[in-house]
């Protein structure tokens, strides 16, 4: 079986081709990733020389370096990547608030370069398109009961959200129109090693080790469901082994909490006290709760999250303890200059 994982450099894609190669030795792998701020081969260093894995620098939304992958040409790569049975996109601009501020490489990368994907996907005839997607799509839960279900209908709010939610539509069209076996999975907030300190876990720790203030946005009372990346993991395992075509799964752990009172929960496993809480002005259009019900994936996959939050929350809390100077690194944008380090080199577009 040959994988092409897209993003593979990023926080869950660095996660999941770990795991990948853990569980499926036999198993090879293409990681197609461009490495933007986010993206960090210093996450995969353990596994760079692995027969079973290859590293290819592009981007999603180029359609010539996709067709050139799928197709196998040897000459740009040195050794034929073809034939690809199944390309999962975790590839995207992943942050809320990057795209308030941003939107448009969110439209690029998160909606061209899924349909560029596709059409690779559709012309090379890939067994299985599996769309890494959130919960975000849904929108906002107005009360406190309740949790998305794969009918509840999308209704994003942010230009991420929009971005996501519109690359879930062409998945679907081009499933319906060209019959291809795509899947769409739906999952919660995720936490756990190698997230970028950008997003909320991550950033309240590593702030306040530092001593840095910890920002809430509004009165903090927004809800999270939290899931482990390990779990998440999991679930595109079974999607990809068991997955009907055209169905979409929701990937969570009823694992639901306030921004407040998961970050003081943060500011003890660090041993600060609560003087460093900021209260800031809210996000724009902040999506007040999310919650997913995953009884299909359950039912349907046998899917069963395995990491308790108090255990999976403790350990991610040491990983950043014990890993400075990755958070340090991307914290001053220095992900970048891995290879040029370990290699002496500027980054080449494609290589290895
Ligand atoms: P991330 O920002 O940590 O990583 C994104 C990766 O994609 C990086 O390695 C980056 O270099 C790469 N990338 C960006 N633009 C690219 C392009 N044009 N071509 C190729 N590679 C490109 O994101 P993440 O948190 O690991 O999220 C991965 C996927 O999971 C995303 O699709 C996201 O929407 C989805 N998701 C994330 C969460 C979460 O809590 N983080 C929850 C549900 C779904
Ligand atoms: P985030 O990690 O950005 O994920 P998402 O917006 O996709 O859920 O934010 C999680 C929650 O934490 C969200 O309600 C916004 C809030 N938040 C803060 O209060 N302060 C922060 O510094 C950040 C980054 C997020």
């Amino acid at each position: 079986m040959k994988i092409l994982v897209t993003g593979g450099a990023g926080f869950i894609g660095s996660n999941f081709v770990h795991y990948l190669l853990r569980t499926y030795p036999h198993y090879k792998i293409v990681n197609l990733d461009y490495l933007t701020y986010a993206g960090n081969l210093e996450n995969l260093q353990d596994i760079e020389e692995h027969p079973h894995y290859r590293f290819v620098r592009g981007s999603i939304y180029d359609k010539k370096t996709v067709d050139a992958l799928l197709s196998g040409e040897k000459e740009l790569f040195h050794t034929d990547l073809a034939p690809i049975d199944i390309i999962i996109n975790f590839a995207a601009e992943s942050h809320v608030d990057r795209s308030i501020a941003d939107p448009e490489r969110f439209i690029k990368t998160n909606i061209t370069g899924t349909q560029v994907l596709l059409e690779g996907a559709r012309k090379h005839q890939i067994k299985q398109f599996i769309q890494v997607s959130s919960d975000v799509v849904y929108g906002s839960l107005k009360t406190a009961e309740g949790a998305f279900t794969e009918e509840t209908p999308l209704d994003p709010n942010s230009p991420y959200s929009a971005s996501k939610a519109a690359a879930d539509m062409l998945v679907r069209a081009y499933h319906q129109t060209y019959g291809l076996h795509t899947n769409i999975t739906r999952c919660s907030n995720n936490y756990g090693p190698y997230q970028f300190p950008e997003k909320l876990i991550p950033l309240v720790i590593t702030n306040a080790l530092s001593y840095l203030p910890v920002l809430i946005y509004g009165d903090g009372f927004h809800v999270r469901d939290w899931l482990h990346v390990e779990d998440h993991c999991l679930a595109i395992d079974l999607v990809m082994h068991k997955g009907v075509p055209g169905e979409i799964y929701n990937i969570g752990a009823n694992n639901e909490w306030t921004n407040i009172e998961l970050v003081k929960t943060l500011l003890q496993l660090v041993d600060r006290d609560e003087s460093l809480l900021e209260y800031v002005k809210d996000r724009l259009k902040h999506d007040r709760r999310y919650a997913i019900d995953s009884s299909k994936i359950q039912k349907e996959l046998g899917f069963i999250p395995v990491h308790s939050f108090e255990k999976g929350i403790s350990n991610t809390v040491s990983w950043y303890r014990s890993n400075e100077e990755w958070w340090q690194r991307a914290k001053s944008g220095e992900f970048r200059n891995y290879y040029q380090r370990q290699y002496g080199q500027i980054l080449p577009n494609q290589f290895h």
